[in-house]
């Protein structure tokens, strides 16, 4: 660990990623003797995982960062970062805090919150992280830095081997990392629609989705495998009472950005808006079933529709049955 004279480490937003990443510091933390993580989130009830691993609740943003130095974020959206920032603006004194921000927002969200707090003396840094709830938990993400060279020092311990397996350092300006982010999921979700189009043909066509995600293994690992099996095995639309991996809503508001940077900058992502108009179908399809929380993948359901397919796959119909067979025991 780098000599540091903080006093303290907060944690804003326990949400699936939030808390999954709060605990891997807060394991550090214990390893190395240090004061235990203080954190805040607006359902205080989502702290009970930390407070398990002898992580400390504040009662207010103000307290948390009254009392820390280092000051982690990850929350859902821009407008929910905007609101905790006017909150953090609220305290008296910033001065020389280090604010980290690991929620995926629009990079023009991500200068102008820059702006406020380096105003206010204090330092900031965009973090956004690559990789879903599962890589979280296991330290697993890769996590893009951009900042100010002294605070991205300051805050380097707690990134590769701890939150992430490793640490892209982008450039001084903190919204470089958010426009990478934005790239990552464009990336991701295009990846999302061709394999969900594949995968359809596969099934119509009597292939079979078992021997297409064969080659996807053998020839296409790594992302296009694993978005393979997001839909294979039913991620996509996750068994009722169970978290998504990534929310629909999530992913909806991530390709938005994407579509919003290339605009701005004269071009246009084309593919994102085809898989944004799914992935909106796929929420009018969430809230046809009560609110039903859904993927970011979600879209492959869509896809299957305008196939004349059902929105839910055999896997997804089997699954649920044997769910809804064992609660009626
Ligand atoms: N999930 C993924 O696979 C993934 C991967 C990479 C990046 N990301 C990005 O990481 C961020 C967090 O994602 P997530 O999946 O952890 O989201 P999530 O589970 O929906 O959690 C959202 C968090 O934000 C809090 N929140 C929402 N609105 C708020 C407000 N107005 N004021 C204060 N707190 C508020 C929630 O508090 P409550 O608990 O009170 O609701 C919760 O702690 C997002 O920007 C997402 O795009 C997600």
């Amino acid at each position: 660990m780098a000599s540091t004279t903080y006093r303290g480490v907060g944690w804003i937003g326990l949400g699936s990623m939030g808390c999954a990443m709060a605990t891997n510091v807060q394991k550090l933390l214990l390893r190395e003797g240090r004061p235990v993580l203080k954190f805040w989130n607006r359902t205080a009830s989502r702290g009970a995982p930390l407070v398990s691993l002898g992580a400390s609740g504040c009662d207010s943003i103000e307290r948390l960062v009254t009392e820390c130095d280092i000051i982690f974020i990850s929350t859902s959206d821009d407008t929910a970062l905007i609101s905790i920032v006017d909150q953090i603006l609220d305290v008296q004194k910033l001065d020389g805090k280090v604010f980290v921000d690991t929620t995926t927002v629009h990079p023009n969200t991500t200068k102008e919150t820059s702006d406020r707090l380096k105003s206010r003396s204090a330092a900031f840094i965009a973090a956004p992280v690559f990789g879903a709830t599962p890589a979280a938990e296991s330290g697993s993400v890769l996590m893009a830095m951009a900042g100010p060279g002294k605070a991205v020092e300051i805050v380097a311990p707690f990134g590769k081997g701890v939150i992430a397996r490793d640490v892209m350092v982008v450039s001084d300006q903190p919204e470089q990392a958010s426009l990478l982010k934005t790239l990552g999921n464009f990336i991701v979700a295009g990846t999302m629609e061709i394999i969900g189009e594949a995968q359809v043909l596969a099934e119509k066509s009597k292939l079979g989705t078992g021997t297409l995600e064969k080659l996807l293994e053998l020839n296409f690992p790594g992302l296009a495998h694993s978005d393979s099996t997001r839909m294979t095995q039913g991620v996509y639309l996750p068994e009722e009472g169970t978290s998504p991996w990534s929310n629909l809503n999530l992913g909806i508001k991530d390709v938005q950005h994407g579509i919003s940077c290339a605009k701005d900058a004269g071009t246009r992502l084309r593919v994102a808006e085809v898989a944004l108009e799914n992935m909106m179908r796929a929420k009018d399809f969430s809230d046809a079933h009560g609110g039903r929380p859904l993927d970011s993948s979600s879209g492959y359901g869509i896809i299957r529709q305008d196939a004349g397919l059902d929105f839910e796959s055999d896997f997804v119909k089997e699954r649920d049955a044997k769910k809804q067979h064992g609660d009626s025991k």
